[in-house]
Order: C-alpha cells, then structure tokens, then sequence
C-alpha cells in the first residue's frame, strides 16, 4: 500500500502544507491539508477547537479524518504536526501510503511560527515552546519512510526529492518480491 497515499508529516512551520501543494501539482494529484479540512468540516477554527473542547478532543476529530482520508482516493496530505503522537495514527499512515517527514531548525520554525496566531500550542513564548516541544518530539518523526531537511531549498526542491526517495522505496519493493 506503499503506492497509495503521500502523508507530509513533520513539526509545526517545516511547510508540509506548502510542499505539499508543490508535490500534489508535480504529480497531478489531489491535495489536502488535514487542519484546513478539518476546520472545514467542523466549521469551527482549530484553536477554538482547542478553546472550547480541549486537545484531547482535536486528536480525536484528527484520528477519525485520518481514517477518513485513508479510505479515500489516492492524494498528498500534509498533516498536523501532532499527528504522529498516536501510534494508531502512525500505523495507518504506513499501512496506506508513503510517509515523508520534514524536518527544519528552530530558528527557521520559530521565524515562520511567529506570526501565525493559528497554533494553539505555540501560545505563549514561542522561543521556549517550540525549542521544549521539538526535544519532546525529537523521534517521534522517525518512523517515516523518508526524511528531508528544507534549509535552504526550494517547495519544488523538496517535493522532487520526495518523488525520488518514493519511487526508489516503491522499486525496492517490487525488486524484493520479484
Ligand atoms: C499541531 C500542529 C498544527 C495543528 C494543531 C496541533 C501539533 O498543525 O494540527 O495546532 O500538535 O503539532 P501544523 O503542523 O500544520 O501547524
């Protein structure tokens, strides 16, 4: 099932949705971004979400589009970074597709993050949040069937190298079990 889906996961600001846009038009895919859907779907903002309901509840309404999505046709989707916190979430992301994780530093994070009001979980400090949650996370990325490192490169950069890194999974695969 490798060959289905393509999941961009990845902290808050490593730009799965922008890449992810990239990366669908490159290969003439749909694209969804799993937070906008969401807020879509509930019509309701996601740190009103949060407000209102409590974390707990977002992961819930998250794992359930996740399942959603799965079933779905075959589409790049850039995901929240908060994801892969849910091991059921993990296993379904590698059951049903390709799972590319990006990865950026924190200054770059915390510059793209600063100004954006719509993260519940950077409220505050952003300096200090972002630093404790990206130690708090720091493999929880790992599982992925990928990992690319944005400094410095271009959507289209790293949306192509997220094509090579999957076509050569997807030929080891078929070469293994020739
Ligand atoms: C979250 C990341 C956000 C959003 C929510 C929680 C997280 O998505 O899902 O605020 O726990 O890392 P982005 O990664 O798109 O910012």
């Amino acid at each position: 099932m490798k060959d289905r889906h393509i999941f961009l996961i990845g902290f808050m600001g490593t730009g799965k949705s922008t890449v992810g846009q990239a990366l669908a038009e490159m290969l003439g895919w749909r694209f969804v971004d799993m937070d906008e859907r969401l807020e879509k779907e509930e019509g309701i903002t996601i740190p009103e979400i949060f407000a209102a309901y409590g974390e707990p509840h977002f992961r819930k309404l998250e794992s359930r589009l996740l399942e959603r999505i799965a079933g779905e046709e075959r589409q790049v989707v850039s995901t929240g970074g908060g994801i892969v916190l849910a091991e059921a979430n993990r296993e379904l992301m590698m059951h049903s597709g390709f799972v590319a994780a990006l990865k950026a530093d924190a200054e770059t994070i915390i510059e793209r993050v600063r100004q954006d009001a719509s993260r519940p979980l950077l409220r505050g400090n952003v300096e200090e949040r972002v630093h404790r949650m990206l130690e708090e996370r720091k493999h929880a990325y790992d599982f992925a069937d990928c990992s690319v490192d944005t400094s410095g490169k271009t959507p289209g950069e790293i949306a192509a190298s997220i094509v090579a890194f999957r076509e050569e999974a997807l030929r080891g695969r078929s070469g293994s079990g020739a």
